[in-house]
């Protein structure tokens, strides 16, 4: 199924002065959250994407995605009426998160977004979980967890940027739960994801709230995103 393609701009401009791009297909779950599908976010996925960009680009522009992905991320969690008052001596009734959170990355791509969540959270706690698909029988197993220890009393913000069978990030929702988080107190935030991963994540663990960028088209035979942008590890951190 080819994913749609629309006019690209702010609703006031008439449709003929905006370009034609392949926007995120919608998805028919309530707790999956598509990033709005803006002129920069379709701009910053478009240098990703392409496989003539460099690695110091692929770097810059993937993390000014992650940073919209976090921001939004932080707007799923509950907030308490909090009032201040100004310097000029006026109230402002406003709000507070009340709670605390983490970071836990899935080894190694989803290292790529503990950044951004520190430029937001300042000092979170980050804990790991590296899974890895056996070559045979392409199953995922888990080789190393370290998480903080109070982890059951956080909000868990896991971070994966490319969601394509959804096997790894399923089991790193497990290993969550084997160490007492509910599954609706996590948030997983992701760059780009296939419909098959979607659809398998919501139906393994519906009640985790999904933050990503993109769905995009589907899966190819190596179980790359496709049109994707190839392996996300590789670009930002080796090749
Ligand atoms: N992981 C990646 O880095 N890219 C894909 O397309 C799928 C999984």
């Amino acid at each position: 199924v080819q994913s749609p393609a629309l006019g690209v701009g702010p609703s006031y401009r008439p449709e003929e002065e905006k370009p034609t791009a392949t926007v995120s297909r919608e998805v028919p779950h309530e707790n999956v959250h598509v990033l709005e599908q803006t002129p920069q976010l379709i701009a910053l996925l478009t240098i990703i994407r392409d496989k003539n960009t460099e690695r110091a680009d692929f770097i810059f522009y993937s993390n000014r995605i992650i940073r919209l992905l976090v921001e939004e991320g932080l707007n799923h969690l509950p907030v308490v009426a909090h009032t201040v008052t100004s310097p000029v001596g006026k109230d402002y009734v406003g709000v507070k998160f009340e709670g605390k959170i983490c970071g836990v990355s899935i080894m190694r791509a989803g290292e790529s977004m503990e950044e951004g969540l520190r430029e937001c959270c300042r000092s979170v706690r980050i804990g790991k979980i590296l899974i890895q698909r056996n070559e045979e029988t392409s199953k995922p197993k888990l080789f190393y967890e370290k998480l903080p220890p109070d982890i059951a009393n956080r909000w868990v913000l896991l971070l994966d940027p490319m969601l394509a069978t959804g096997g790894s990030a399923i089991m790193a929702v497990e290993v969550l739960k084997n160490h007492g988080v509910p599954e609706d107190r996590i948030l997983f935030l992701n760059l780009i994801a296939s419909p098959e991963g979607i659809e398998n994540f919501a139906k393994h663990v519906p009640k985790v709230r999904v933050v990503t960028a993109f769905v995009d088209q589907g899966l190819n035979e190596h179980n790359y995103i496709i049109p994707g942008l190839g392996d996300f590890g590789d670009r930002y951190y080796t090749v």
